[in-house]
């Protein structure tokens, strides 16, 4: 049996924060309403001209190093996006020539903010199957400029970051099951309603690409979901919920995360919470939260992890491992 472990992680955040105090200087909002509703206080916001492609270089060189991994060595890329810098070529493809890495396969996956979770899963059948030995796994986001800055009701949640994973293919352990699902049928709860095949909006601000959402149904459905998920993933593992180490959920929102630990019965000191520093980066969020958690010394080698993630499509997926 092959598994897919994690032999380096690395992130990469833009320098520039916005807070919420910055963010009520323009729009509608008070620090008290976005951190009571959903625990967030800033997030970085990325630079004029500073891409998704530039955040996933930055993080994929930390997450190289991290596991000494030379670029020349990968088999394969798959980055997690849902605002690449071009429609084409991929991002991955961006990211691949930039690292030195020319030969390998590389890809997008985009599954909105489940997108590192489901780009993990993709790899990991890569190694599992043995089509790839060495493989780089990114989720990276610029959201912000998918955002609405004067719409108060999505551009406080959003920020800008990127996370990169290594996997190895190991004898011993790793990752051991992922768990994908989709919903196309809720599209217009969560959505950006414009795109190259159905067409632009010449005469909105930003060619009517923005976010749009009904939040309080998101929400209710993102925990049904999560729910659903977790429990799904340790009964496929024989487990019981009191053998996780660490939850290392998608940072949406504080009250989404504190409902899924609840299910897990966990307290919320083994549950990884970036979302107020980060806000939600999307694909970024929870590769992100894994390479905070592991450089702080917090994660060990050994311990249990379960990653979730639930996103526009609707997507969810989690992935279960061992560090
Ligand atoms: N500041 C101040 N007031 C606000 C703001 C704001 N930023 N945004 C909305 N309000 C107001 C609304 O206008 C409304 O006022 P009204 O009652 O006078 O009409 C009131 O606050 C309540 O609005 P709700 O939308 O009902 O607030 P709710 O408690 O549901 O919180 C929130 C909204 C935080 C968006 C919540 O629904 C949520 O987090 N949902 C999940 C969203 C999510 O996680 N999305 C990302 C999914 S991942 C992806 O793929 C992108």
């Amino acid at each position: 049996r092959i598994y897919s472990r994690i032999a380096g992680t690395g992130s990469y955040l833009p320098e520039k924060v916005l807070t919420n105090d910055d963010l009520a200087k323009f729009v509608d909002t008070s620090d008290e309403w976005i951190a009571s509703r959903t625990g967030i206080r800033e997030r970085h916001v990325a630079a004029e001209g500073e891409t998704t492609g530039d955040l996933a270089y930055h993080a994929s060189v930390r997450a190289l190093e991290a596991a000494g991994v030379d670029a020349s060595e990968l088999d394969l890329i798959v980055l997690g996006t849902t605002t690449p810098d071009l429609v084409f070529p991929s991002t991955a493809c961006l990211l691949q020539h930039r690292l030195g890495a020319n030969g390998c396969a590389a890809f997008d996956v985009n599954a909105a903010c489940s997108g590192f979770v489901y780009a993990l899963s993709v790899a990991d059948k890569f190694i599992r199957t043995g089509s790839a030995k060495t493989v780089l796994v990114v989720g990276a986001e610029t959201l912000t400029r998918m955002v609405d800055w004067s719409e108060r009701t999505t551009c406080v949640l959003f920020g800008d970051g990127a996370g990169a994973v290594v996997l190895k293919a190991d004898a011993d352990t790793g990752i051991l099951s992922t768990h994908l699902h989709a919903d196309g049928g809720k599209k217009e709860l969560l959505w950006n309603p414009v795109g190259v095949s159905v067409g632009f909006k010449e005469n909105e601000k930003n060619a009517g690409v923005r976010i749009r959402m009904a939040g309080s149904e998101v929400f209710k459905y993102a925990v049904k979901a999560l729910d659903a998920i977790v429990d799904e993933t340790l009964e496929a593992n024989g487990l019981d919920r009191h053998a996780l180490d660490w939850l290392i959920p998608h940072q949406a929102n504080l009250r989404i995360i504190e409902a899924t630990a609840k299910r897990l019965d966990m307290p919320m000191d083994r549950v990884i919470v970036t979302v107020d520093r980060h806000g939600n980066t999307s694909s970024g969020s929870v590769p992100l939260a894994l390479d905070e958690a592991i450089r702080s010394g917090k994660v060990q080698r050994g311990q249990l992890l379960l990653l979730e993630a639930f996103g526009g499509g609707f997507t969810w997926g989690s992935a279960l491992l061992r560090y």
